[in-house]
Protein backbone atom coordinates (compact mmCIF):
# COMPACT_ATOMS: atom_id res chain seq x y z
CA UNK A 1 0.00 0.00 0.00
CA UNK A 2 1.07 3.53 -0.85
CA UNK A 3 2.80 5.79 2.33
CA UNK A 4 -0.23 8.11 3.14
CA UNK A 5 0.47 11.82 2.56
CA UNK A 6 -1.88 13.08 5.01
CA UNK A 7 -0.84 13.96 8.63
CA UNK A 8 -1.60 11.95 11.81
CA UNK A 9 -4.95 12.74 13.23
CA UNK A 10 -6.16 14.17 9.83
CA UNK A 11 -10.26 14.76 9.86
CA UNK A 12 -11.83 12.78 7.68
CA UNK A 13 -16.00 13.14 7.46
CA UNK A 14 -18.85 14.23 4.94
CA UNK A 15 -21.09 17.75 5.14
CA UNK A 16 -24.66 18.84 5.37
CA UNK A 17 -26.31 21.44 5.69
CA UNK A 18 -29.92 21.66 7.97
CA UNK A 19 -31.76 23.30 5.39
CA UNK A 20 -30.95 20.38 2.70
CA UNK A 21 -31.24 17.62 4.83
CA UNK A 22 -33.14 18.35 8.00
CA UNK A 23 -36.41 18.37 6.70
CA UNK A 24 -39.03 19.07 9.62
CA UNK A 25 -40.09 22.39 8.69
CA UNK A 26 -42.12 23.63 11.05
CA UNK A 27 -41.51 21.19 13.87
CA UNK A 28 -40.21 21.92 17.14
CA UNK A 29 -41.16 25.83 16.77
CA UNK A 30 -38.83 26.36 14.24
CA UNK A 31 -39.93 29.79 11.93
CA UNK A 32 -39.49 29.52 7.89
CA UNK A 33 -36.65 30.43 6.50
CA UNK A 34 -35.45 31.79 3.36
CA UNK A 35 -34.96 28.63 1.78
CA UNK A 36 -38.00 27.28 3.08
CA UNK A 37 -39.49 30.08 0.26
CA UNK A 38 -37.81 28.86 -2.64
CA UNK A 39 -39.54 26.42 -5.05
CA UNK A 40 -38.40 23.27 -7.23
CA UNK A 41 -39.26 24.32 -10.94
CA UNK A 42 -38.61 26.86 -13.39
CA UNK A 43 -39.21 29.91 -10.61
CA UNK A 44 -36.71 28.44 -8.37
CA UNK A 45 -33.80 30.82 -10.08
CA UNK A 46 -35.78 34.14 -9.79
CA UNK A 47 -36.42 33.49 -6.39
CA UNK A 48 -33.11 32.41 -5.41
CA UNK A 49 -31.88 35.96 -7.54
CA UNK A 50 -33.84 38.21 -5.46
CA UNK A 51 -35.61 39.44 -8.48
CA UNK A 52 -39.07 37.71 -7.37
CA UNK A 53 -39.64 38.43 -3.66
CA UNK A 54 -41.70 35.34 -2.24
CA UNK A 55 -42.83 36.13 1.32
CA UNK A 56 -45.54 33.64 1.31
CA UNK A 57 -45.36 30.03 0.20
CA UNK A 58 -47.72 28.82 -2.28
CA UNK A 59 -50.22 26.02 -2.66
CA UNK A 60 -49.30 25.06 -5.95
CA UNK A 61 -45.73 25.02 -5.84
CA UNK A 62 -43.07 21.83 -4.32
CA UNK A 63 -40.46 23.51 -1.49
CA UNK A 64 -37.77 20.53 -1.46
CA UNK A 65 -36.62 21.80 1.92
CA UNK A 66 -39.81 20.98 3.59
CA UNK A 67 -39.02 17.17 3.92
CA UNK A 68 -35.92 17.23 2.26
CA UNK A 69 -34.20 13.75 3.71
CA UNK A 70 -36.00 13.92 7.29
CA UNK A 71 -32.66 14.40 8.94
CA UNK A 72 -34.20 15.75 11.51
CA UNK A 73 -36.28 12.43 12.64
CA UNK A 74 -33.28 9.76 11.33
CA UNK A 75 -30.21 11.78 12.42
CA UNK A 76 -29.37 8.76 14.57
CA UNK A 77 -29.45 6.14 11.91
CA UNK A 78 -27.28 8.89 9.35
CA UNK A 79 -24.94 9.59 12.33
CA UNK A 80 -24.31 5.77 12.80
CA UNK A 81 -23.89 5.03 9.06
CA UNK A 82 -21.39 7.70 8.76
CA UNK A 83 -19.40 6.24 11.88
CA UNK A 84 -19.46 3.19 10.36
CA UNK A 85 -17.74 4.57 7.39
CA UNK A 86 -14.51 5.76 10.32
CA UNK A 87 -16.27 9.51 9.99
CA UNK A 88 -13.87 11.53 12.77
CA UNK A 89 -15.35 14.88 11.76
CA UNK A 90 -18.79 15.52 10.47
CA UNK A 91 -19.86 19.18 9.09
CA UNK A 92 -23.33 20.28 9.53
CA UNK A 93 -24.88 23.76 9.99
CA UNK A 94 -27.85 25.43 12.70
CA UNK A 95 -30.87 26.24 11.70
CA UNK A 96 -30.70 29.68 12.57
CA UNK A 97 -34.76 29.47 13.09
CA UNK A 98 -34.98 26.88 14.92
CA UNK A 99 -33.20 28.60 17.94
CA UNK A 100 -34.43 31.62 17.70
CA UNK A 101 -37.64 31.19 14.84
CA UNK A 102 -38.36 35.08 14.39
CA UNK A 103 -34.40 35.96 14.80
CA UNK A 104 -35.24 39.26 16.67
CA UNK A 105 -36.17 37.11 19.97
CA UNK A 106 -34.40 37.91 23.60
CA UNK A 107 -34.84 34.05 24.49
CA UNK A 108 -34.04 30.90 22.41
CA UNK A 109 -36.29 28.45 21.69
CA UNK A 110 -35.49 25.32 24.15
CA UNK A 111 -36.30 22.68 21.80
CA UNK A 112 -34.43 23.80 18.85
CA UNK A 113 -31.40 23.60 21.37
CA UNK A 114 -32.25 20.19 22.92
CA UNK A 115 -32.25 19.08 19.45
CA UNK A 116 -28.54 20.09 18.41
CA UNK A 117 -27.28 19.34 22.10
CA UNK A 118 -28.87 15.16 21.24
CA UNK A 119 -27.30 15.47 17.57
CA UNK A 120 -23.57 16.55 18.71
CA UNK A 121 -23.70 14.12 21.42
CA UNK A 122 -25.01 11.56 18.89
CA UNK A 123 -21.70 12.05 17.07
CA UNK A 124 -19.16 12.40 20.18
CA UNK A 125 -20.61 8.99 21.01
CA UNK A 126 -18.82 7.55 17.99
CA UNK A 127 -15.89 9.72 18.09
CA UNK A 128 -17.04 12.01 15.77
CA UNK A 129 -16.24 15.94 16.28
CA UNK A 130 -18.95 18.16 14.83
CA UNK A 131 -17.96 21.08 12.60
CA UNK A 132 -21.06 23.53 12.60
CA UNK A 133 -21.92 26.28 10.52
CA UNK A 134 -23.81 28.93 12.06
CA UNK A 135 -25.68 30.18 9.02
CA UNK A 136 -26.14 27.57 5.85
CA UNK A 137 -28.05 30.07 3.53
CA UNK A 138 -30.88 29.99 5.66
CA UNK A 139 -31.68 33.30 7.45
CA UNK A 140 -35.02 33.12 9.64
CA UNK A 141 -38.22 34.63 7.14
CA UNK A 142 -38.96 37.09 9.37
CA UNK A 143 -35.35 39.00 9.52
CA UNK A 144 -36.41 39.26 6.12
CA UNK A 145 -39.75 40.84 6.18
CA UNK A 146 -39.29 43.05 8.76
CA UNK A 147 -35.85 44.43 8.85
CA UNK A 148 -34.75 43.52 4.96
CA UNK A 149 -32.49 40.74 6.24
CA UNK A 150 -28.73 41.48 6.31
CA UNK A 151 -29.15 44.94 4.10
CA UNK A 152 -30.25 46.53 7.72
CA UNK A 153 -27.40 46.79 10.65
CA UNK A 154 -29.85 45.33 13.12
CA UNK A 155 -29.02 41.65 11.81
CA UNK A 156 -25.33 42.17 13.63
CA UNK A 157 -27.41 42.20 17.08
CA UNK A 158 -29.38 39.26 15.80
CA UNK A 159 -26.77 36.92 14.40
CA UNK A 160 -24.34 37.94 17.21
CA UNK A 161 -26.94 36.73 19.74
CA UNK A 162 -27.89 33.79 18.41
CA UNK A 163 -23.98 33.01 17.80
CA UNK A 164 -23.77 33.21 21.65
CA UNK A 165 -26.22 30.84 22.54
CA UNK A 166 -24.85 28.29 20.30
CA UNK A 167 -21.10 28.66 21.55
CA UNK A 168 -22.76 28.70 24.87
CA UNK A 169 -25.37 25.74 24.74
CA UNK A 170 -22.98 23.56 22.84
CA UNK A 171 -20.20 24.25 24.48
CA UNK A 172 -17.86 20.75 25.25
CA UNK A 173 -19.59 19.60 22.09
CA UNK A 174 -18.96 21.37 19.19
CA UNK A 175 -15.35 22.69 18.91
CA UNK A 176 -14.88 23.73 15.50
CA UNK A 177 -17.09 26.62 14.21
CA UNK A 178 -17.72 28.33 10.25
CA UNK A 179 -19.69 31.61 10.53
CA UNK A 180 -21.47 32.05 6.69
CA UNK A 181 -21.37 29.40 4.89
CA UNK A 182 -19.50 30.72 0.98
CA UNK A 183 -20.23 34.08 2.27
CA UNK A 184 -19.31 35.49 -1.29
CA UNK A 185 -22.32 33.15 -2.69
CA UNK A 186 -24.08 36.46 -1.56
CA UNK A 187 -22.59 38.58 -4.73
CA UNK A 188 -23.85 35.95 -7.04
CA UNK A 189 -27.06 34.20 -5.60
CA UNK A 190 -28.33 37.17 -2.79
CA UNK A 191 -31.85 35.51 -1.57
CA UNK A 192 -30.51 32.39 -1.09
CA UNK A 193 -27.40 33.58 -0.08
CA UNK A 194 -28.30 36.68 2.34
CA UNK A 195 -31.86 36.87 2.08
CA UNK A 196 -31.84 40.48 -0.29
CA UNK A 197 -34.98 41.40 -2.44
CA UNK A 198 -34.52 43.92 -4.84
CA UNK A 199 -36.39 46.90 -6.06
CA UNK A 200 -36.33 48.80 -9.14
CA UNK A 201 -34.84 51.37 -7.32
CA UNK A 202 -32.63 49.49 -5.66
CA UNK A 203 -28.48 50.16 -6.81
CA UNK A 204 -27.59 46.26 -6.30
CA UNK A 205 -24.42 46.23 -5.74
CA UNK A 206 -24.56 48.62 -3.06
CA UNK A 207 -27.26 46.85 -1.28
CA UNK A 208 -25.04 43.46 -1.31
CA UNK A 209 -21.74 45.45 -0.49
CA UNK A 210 -23.52 46.81 2.62
CA UNK A 211 -24.99 43.68 3.58
CA UNK A 212 -21.74 41.99 3.22
CA UNK A 213 -19.71 44.36 5.47
CA UNK A 214 -22.91 43.73 7.89
CA UNK A 215 -21.65 40.27 7.96
CA UNK A 216 -18.22 40.64 7.53
CA UNK A 217 -18.62 42.86 11.15
CA UNK A 218 -20.90 40.04 12.45
CA UNK A 219 -18.52 37.26 11.50
CA UNK A 220 -15.90 38.57 13.35
CA UNK A 221 -17.59 39.62 16.72
CA UNK A 222 -18.52 35.89 16.47
CA UNK A 223 -15.31 34.50 16.20
CA UNK A 224 -14.65 37.14 19.20
CA UNK A 225 -17.45 35.75 21.15
CA UNK A 226 -16.61 32.22 20.14
CA UNK A 227 -13.46 32.57 21.93
CA UNK A 228 -14.61 34.44 25.09
CA UNK A 229 -16.98 31.59 25.65
CA UNK A 230 -13.92 28.93 25.35
CA UNK A 231 -10.62 29.82 24.17
CA UNK A 232 -10.41 25.96 22.80
CA UNK A 233 -13.28 27.10 19.85
CA UNK A 234 -11.73 27.15 16.65
CA UNK A 235 -13.50 29.47 14.17
CA UNK A 236 -13.40 29.44 10.20
CA UNK A 237 -14.75 31.04 7.50
CA UNK A 238 -16.35 29.93 4.41
CA UNK A 239 -15.56 30.54 0.47
CA UNK A 240 -16.98 28.70 -2.43
CA UNK A 241 -13.84 28.51 -3.84
CA UNK A 242 -11.84 27.75 -7.03
CA UNK A 243 -9.42 29.64 -9.06
CA UNK A 244 -10.28 31.80 -12.22
CA UNK A 245 -8.02 30.60 -15.13
CA UNK A 246 -7.46 33.33 -17.70
CA UNK A 247 -8.53 32.02 -20.78
CA UNK A 248 -5.51 33.27 -22.64
CA UNK A 249 -1.93 34.45 -21.67
CA UNK A 250 -3.54 37.95 -23.46
CA UNK A 251 -2.48 40.36 -20.71
CA UNK A 252 -6.28 41.52 -20.31
CA UNK A 253 -7.62 38.10 -19.92
CA UNK A 254 -4.75 37.63 -17.15
CA UNK A 255 -6.22 40.94 -15.55
CA UNK A 256 -9.37 39.74 -16.11
CA UNK A 257 -9.00 36.22 -14.11
CA UNK A 258 -7.50 38.44 -11.05
CA UNK A 259 -10.45 40.59 -10.84
CA UNK A 260 -12.81 38.01 -10.71
CA UNK A 261 -10.61 35.97 -8.40
CA UNK A 262 -10.42 39.46 -6.21
CA UNK A 263 -14.72 39.76 -6.43
CA UNK A 264 -14.79 36.13 -4.52
CA UNK A 265 -11.61 36.60 -1.99
CA UNK A 266 -12.42 40.12 -0.93
CA UNK A 267 -14.30 38.42 1.91
CA UNK A 268 -11.95 36.32 3.26
CA UNK A 269 -9.40 38.88 2.56
CA UNK A 270 -11.73 40.83 5.19
CA UNK A 271 -12.23 37.31 7.47
CA UNK A 272 -8.42 36.32 7.39
CA UNK A 273 -6.50 39.82 7.22
CA UNK A 274 -8.77 41.70 9.79
CA UNK A 275 -9.05 44.72 7.33
CA UNK A 276 -10.39 45.42 3.48
CA UNK A 277 -8.00 44.60 0.89
CA UNK A 278 -6.36 47.79 -1.02
CA UNK A 279 -8.04 46.82 -3.83
CA UNK A 280 -12.07 47.54 -2.40
CA UNK A 281 -11.26 51.63 -2.59
CA UNK A 282 -11.39 51.44 -5.79
CA UNK A 283 -13.63 48.60 -6.35
CA UNK A 284 -16.04 50.63 -4.72
CA UNK A 285 -15.58 54.19 -6.01
CA UNK A 286 -16.03 52.46 -9.18
CA UNK A 287 -18.99 50.60 -8.56
CA UNK A 288 -21.08 53.91 -6.97
CA UNK A 289 -20.75 52.32 -3.62
CA UNK A 290 -20.82 53.76 -0.31
CA UNK A 291 -20.36 51.72 2.65
CA UNK A 292 -22.22 52.86 5.71
CA UNK A 293 -20.06 51.59 8.75
CA UNK A 294 -19.85 52.76 13.05
CA UNK A 295 -16.81 54.05 14.43
CA UNK A 296 -15.55 50.95 15.66
CA UNK A 297 -16.12 48.25 12.87
CA UNK A 298 -12.41 48.62 11.50
CA UNK A 299 -11.56 47.58 15.41
CA UNK A 300 -14.08 44.58 15.11
CA UNK A 301 -13.07 43.29 11.73
CA UNK A 302 -9.25 42.29 13.14
CA UNK A 303 -10.99 39.60 15.08
CA UNK A 304 -9.93 37.11 12.15
CA UNK A 305 -10.44 33.31 11.94
CA UNK A 306 -8.16 30.55 13.07
CA UNK A 307 -8.92 28.71 9.84
CA UNK A 308 -9.64 29.00 6.43
CA UNK A 309 -12.73 26.96 4.67
CA UNK A 310 -13.59 26.60 1.52
CA UNK A 311 -15.65 24.37 -0.79
CA UNK A 312 -14.48 23.37 -4.14
CA UNK A 313 -16.18 21.38 -6.95
CA UNK A 314 -14.45 23.28 -10.17
CA UNK A 315 -12.10 25.42 -11.35
CA UNK A 316 -13.51 28.69 -13.13
CA UNK A 317 -11.91 30.49 -16.11
CA UNK A 318 -12.26 34.24 -17.77
CA UNK A 319 -11.74 36.34 -19.99
CA UNK A 320 -11.89 40.21 -21.21
CA UNK A 321 -15.02 40.19 -22.71
CA UNK A 322 -16.63 36.68 -20.99
CA UNK A 323 -18.82 35.20 -23.88
CA UNK A 324 -22.00 33.80 -22.79
CA UNK A 325 -22.11 31.77 -25.32
CA UNK A 326 -19.55 29.81 -23.62
CA UNK A 327 -20.60 30.17 -20.17
CA UNK A 328 -21.11 27.94 -17.64
CA UNK A 329 -22.10 28.27 -13.69
CA UNK A 330 -20.61 25.79 -11.43
CA UNK A 331 -21.71 27.00 -8.32
CA UNK A 332 -23.75 30.10 -9.23
CA UNK A 333 -19.91 31.49 -10.28
CA UNK A 334 -20.69 31.83 -13.86
CA UNK A 335 -17.57 30.70 -15.82
CA UNK A 336 -16.47 30.07 -19.12
CA UNK A 337 -16.44 26.74 -20.26
CA UNK A 338 -12.62 25.23 -20.15
CA UNK A 339 -12.08 23.35 -23.15
CA UNK A 340 -9.17 21.28 -20.97
CA UNK A 341 -11.28 19.88 -18.72
CA UNK A 342 -14.50 17.03 -18.24
CA UNK A 343 -17.81 18.45 -16.77
CA UNK A 344 -20.10 16.60 -15.22
CA UNK A 345 -23.71 16.27 -16.53
CA UNK A 346 -24.43 19.78 -14.79
CA UNK A 347 -21.79 21.52 -16.40
CA UNK A 348 -19.40 21.80 -13.46
CA UNK A 349 -16.00 21.11 -14.61
CA UNK A 350 -13.94 18.31 -13.25
CA UNK A 351 -10.42 19.71 -11.95
CA UNK A 352 -8.38 18.06 -9.45
CA UNK A 353 -5.22 19.46 -10.04
CA UNK A 354 -7.13 23.05 -9.90
CA UNK A 355 -7.81 21.73 -6.23
CA UNK A 356 -4.23 21.71 -5.62
CA UNK A 357 -3.64 25.01 -7.68
CA UNK A 358 -6.20 26.76 -5.16
CA UNK A 359 -5.43 25.40 -2.20
CA UNK A 360 -1.46 26.99 -2.88
CA UNK A 361 -3.01 30.34 -3.88
CA UNK A 362 -4.96 30.44 -0.24
CA UNK A 363 -1.89 29.34 1.42
CA UNK A 364 0.28 31.51 -0.27
CA UNK A 365 -2.37 34.54 0.40
CA UNK A 366 -3.41 33.69 3.79
CA UNK A 367 -0.62 31.62 5.77
CA UNK A 368 -3.76 30.16 8.16
CA UNK A 369 -4.56 26.35 8.05
CA UNK A 370 -7.07 25.06 5.71
CA UNK A 371 -10.36 22.97 5.90
CA UNK A 372 -11.56 21.34 2.94
CA UNK A 373 -15.16 21.26 4.05
CA UNK A 374 -17.30 20.36 0.38
CA UNK A 375 -16.20 18.80 -2.60
CA UNK A 376 -18.27 15.89 -4.62
CA UNK A 377 -19.70 14.75 -7.47
CA UNK A 378 -23.08 15.88 -8.10
CA UNK A 379 -24.31 12.53 -10.67
CA UNK A 380 -27.57 10.48 -11.31
CA UNK A 381 -27.51 7.26 -9.49
CA UNK A 382 -29.13 4.15 -10.61
CA UNK A 383 -29.77 0.44 -9.20
CA UNK A 384 -28.54 -2.45 -11.06
CA UNK A 385 -30.51 -5.61 -10.95
CA UNK A 386 -28.78 -6.80 -7.87
CA UNK A 387 -29.87 -4.15 -6.15
CA UNK A 388 -26.40 -2.21 -5.91
CA UNK A 389 -25.16 1.39 -6.96
CA UNK A 390 -21.79 1.34 -8.53
CA UNK A 391 -20.82 4.60 -8.40
CA UNK A 392 -17.43 4.36 -9.56
CA UNK A 393 -18.03 7.92 -11.23
CA UNK A 394 -18.20 9.38 -8.01
CA UNK A 395 -15.33 7.25 -6.29
CA UNK A 396 -12.64 8.50 -9.64
CA UNK A 397 -13.94 12.06 -9.08
CA UNK A 398 -13.10 12.10 -5.43
CA UNK A 399 -9.76 9.83 -5.37
CA UNK A 400 -7.93 12.37 -7.67
CA UNK A 401 -9.08 15.53 -5.38
CA UNK A 402 -8.08 13.59 -2.40
CA UNK A 403 -4.51 12.83 -4.40
CA UNK A 404 -5.11 16.46 -5.29
CA UNK A 405 -4.72 17.70 -1.72
CA UNK A 406 -2.50 15.13 -0.98
CA UNK A 407 0.12 17.26 -3.23
CA UNK A 408 -1.27 20.30 -1.46
CA UNK A 409 -0.23 18.86 1.87
CA UNK A 410 3.44 17.87 0.09
CA UNK A 411 3.60 21.15 -1.00
CA UNK A 412 4.13 22.33 2.80
CA UNK A 413 0.17 23.61 3.11
CA UNK A 414 -1.39 22.11 6.57
CA UNK A 415 -4.83 21.15 6.45
CA UNK A 416 -7.31 20.37 9.10
CA UNK A 417 -9.14 18.07 7.51
CA UNK A 418 -11.60 17.25 4.44
CA UNK A 419 -15.33 16.53 4.48
CA UNK A 420 -16.86 15.39 1.18
CA UNK A 421 -20.04 17.28 0.09
CA UNK A 422 -23.80 15.70 0.84
CA UNK A 423 -22.55 12.56 2.26
CA UNK A 424 -26.20 11.27 2.45
CA UNK A 425 -28.10 12.15 -0.57
CA UNK A 426 -30.12 15.40 0.12
CA UNK A 427 -31.58 18.21 -2.18
CA UNK A 428 -29.56 20.27 -4.29
CA UNK A 429 -29.21 23.80 -3.18
CA UNK A 430 -28.60 25.02 -6.81
CA UNK A 431 -31.46 23.02 -8.58
CA UNK A 432 -33.53 22.18 -5.75
CA UNK A 433 -33.45 18.69 -7.16
CA UNK A 434 -33.06 15.04 -5.20
CA UNK A 435 -31.48 13.55 -8.37
CA UNK A 436 -28.29 15.12 -8.19
CA UNK A 437 -26.62 12.90 -5.56
CA UNK A 438 -23.49 13.26 -3.63
CA UNK A 439 -23.66 10.80 -1.18
CA UNK A 440 -22.47 7.30 -0.36
CA UNK A 441 -25.58 6.36 1.15
CA UNK A 442 -28.60 6.27 -1.01
CA UNK A 443 -31.68 7.75 -0.53
CA UNK A 444 -35.03 6.96 -1.77
CA UNK A 445 -36.68 10.09 -2.54
CA UNK A 446 -37.52 11.72 -6.00
CA UNK A 447 -37.42 15.31 -7.56
CA UNK A 448 -41.12 15.53 -6.52
CA UNK A 449 -40.47 14.71 -3.40
CA UNK A 450 -41.80 10.95 -3.21
CA UNK A 451 -40.25 7.59 -1.86
CA UNK A 452 -39.55 6.06 1.19
CA UNK A 453 -36.74 7.63 2.63
CA UNK A 454 -34.76 4.46 2.76
CA UNK A 455 -30.94 4.61 3.18
CA UNK A 456 -28.89 2.27 1.17
CA UNK A 457 -25.39 1.89 1.18
CA UNK A 458 -23.48 2.61 -2.43
CA UNK A 459 -19.96 1.41 -3.83
CA UNK A 460 -18.61 4.83 -2.71
CA UNK A 461 -19.46 3.49 0.95
CA UNK A 462 -17.10 0.62 1.35
CA UNK A 463 -14.24 2.61 -0.62
CA UNK A 464 -14.58 5.63 1.45
CA UNK A 465 -14.62 3.62 4.67
CA UNK A 466 -11.30 1.88 3.32
CA UNK A 467 -9.86 5.78 2.73
CA UNK A 468 -10.34 6.70 5.97
CA UNK A 469 -9.06 3.81 7.50
CA UNK A 470 -5.86 3.75 5.57
CA UNK A 471 -5.57 7.74 6.69
CA UNK A 472 -5.32 8.12 2.50
CA UNK A 473 -2.96 5.92 1.84
CA UNK A 474 -5.12 3.26 -0.11
CA UNK A 475 -6.77 5.21 -2.45
C1 LIG B 1 -22.38 24.62 -2.16
C2 LIG B 1 -23.29 24.72 -1.00
O1 LIG B 1 -22.66 25.71 -2.92
O2 LIG B 1 -22.48 23.58 -3.07
C3 LIG B 1 -24.18 23.53 -0.78
O3 LIG B 1 -22.65 25.10 0.17
C4 LIG B 1 -24.55 22.92 -2.11
O4 LIG B 1 -25.26 23.94 -0.02
C5 LIG B 1 -23.29 22.45 -2.80
O5 LIG B 1 -25.49 21.90 -2.02
C6 LIG B 1 -23.50 21.70 -4.10
O6 LIG B 1 -24.34 22.41 -4.93
P1 LIG B 1 -25.66 21.78 -5.56
O7 LIG B 1 -26.29 22.90 -6.24
O8 LIG B 1 -25.20 20.72 -6.46
O9 LIG B 1 -26.44 21.26 -4.41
Amino acid sequence: MAVSQFPDGFLWGGALAANQAEGAYLEGGKGLTTVDMIPHGSQRMAVKLGLEPRFTLREDEFYPSHQAIDFYHRYKEDIALMAEMGFTVFRTSIAWSRIYPQGDELTPNAAGIAFYRDMFAECKKYGIEPLVTLCHFDVPMHLVREYGSWRNRKMIKFFTRYARTCFEAFDGLVKYWLTFNEINILLHSPFSGAGLVFDESDNKEQVKYQAAHHELVASALATQIAHEVNPANQVGCMLAGGNFYPWSCKPEDVWAALEKDRENLFFIDVQARGAYPSYAARMFREKGISIASEPGDNEILKNTVDFVSFSYYASRCASADMNDGNSSAANVVKSLKNPHIQASEWGWGIDPLGLRITMNMMYDRYQKPLFLVENGLGAKDEFNPQGEINDDYRISYLREHIKAMGEAIQDGIPVIGYTTWGCIDLVSASTGEMSKRYGFVYVDRDDSGAGTLARTRKKSFYWYTKVISSNGADL
